[in-house]
């Protein structure tokens, strides 16, 4: 069943979502129930994770938002300038996966500019060349913009995964457990330049973990998820100042918002699957 609802804008006014997910539902051919009733709004400017168990629907959605996959029912909708005008068209998104996906016989500066190659042709090359090199730049890598991928570690193979996501001023990032193959060091480090970046930047973005200290560390929101069928079970805001840093992580408050966090995962994952 599809739902509609009128868009309300955020607290301060300038706020508004950037996508608004209406009552969808996932079954894949196989008769698979992988999301359901599935209600959603991304705010502009949140760190919105999701987090659930295996399962769960969370890919399923991303892939939804990035139109990989149609919903069997419901509704995605972007903003599009105003809340009349909400449609489909010219709102840019970037999808980091877990796997950086980068091309191994090209260089790290041509890696970025794939990027910008897919958006746009005939750019201005010492344009593109200043981007390529502020979007390294950002991510601590603009000594390595000649290396081969194969010459990198994990973690900043993860970095020029996401200097490509960022080059073009995406409305939206999607990322799916981007640092789930990564140590849990180099993970603490990406995390935090992921903070400063989505501060810095005034990113959008919606982050796939199973983490409870990343979630907790990165995010505004945390949408906790239940499975069989994949469903919102409950939601916890993290209202800390930003951009978050070291001492946030070693707080009193950080370990209180992990239990609470920890105690609804728990509970989602002995949700039973709803009576129909
Ligand atoms: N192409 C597909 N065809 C059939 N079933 C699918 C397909 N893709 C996903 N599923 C099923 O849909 C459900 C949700 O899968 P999804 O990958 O979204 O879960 P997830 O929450 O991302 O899990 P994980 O945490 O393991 O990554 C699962 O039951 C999965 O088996
Ligand atoms: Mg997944």
């Amino acid at each position: 069943m599809t739902e509609t609802r009128r868009i309300e804008a955020g607290k301060t006014g300038t706020e508004h979502p950037v996508i608004q997910i209406l009552s969808a539902n996932k079954i894949f051919p196989n008769g698979t129930q992988a999301l359901d009733a599935v209600d959603l709004n991304v705010q502009q400017g949140e760190f919105l994770s999701l987090i659930g168990p295996s399962g769960c629907g969370k890919s399923t959605l991303l892939k939804m938002i990035a139109n990989l996959i149609e919903p069997t029912d419901g509704r995605i909708l972007w903003w599009n300038g105003g809340p009349e005008r909400i449609g489909s068209a010219g709102s840019r998104l970037a999808f980091v996966f877990q796997d950086p996906t980068l091309m191994p016989w090209a260089r790290v500066d041509a890696n970025v500019r794939l990027a910008l190659d897919l958006e746009r042709k005939g750019a201005d090359k010492s344009d593109v060349a200043a981007r390529i090199h502020a979007a390294l730049d950002q991510v601590g890598l603009a000594k390595f913009a000649r290396s081969y991928p194969r010459e990198l570690s994990g973690g900043m193979r993860m970095r020029v995964s996401i200097a490509r996501a960022l080059i073009d001023q995406p409305d939206l990032l999607l990322m799916d457990e981007p640092f789930g193959a990564l140590d849990e060091f180099t993970r603490n480090k990406l995390d935090l330049d992921l903070v400063r970046l989505s501060w810095e930047r005034r990113l959008t973005t919606l982050f796939v973990t199973h983490s409870i200290y990343e979630a907790v560390f990165l995010s505004t929101r945390i949408i906790v998820m239940a499975a069989n069928p994949g469903r919102i079970h409950s939601e916890l805001v993290i209202d800390e100042p930003q951009p978050r840093d070291e001492d946030f992580r070693g707080s009193p408050r950080f370990a209180q918002l992990c239990r609470d966090l920890s105690r609804m995962l728990t509970e989602a994952s002995h949700a039973g699957s709803p009576q129909s």
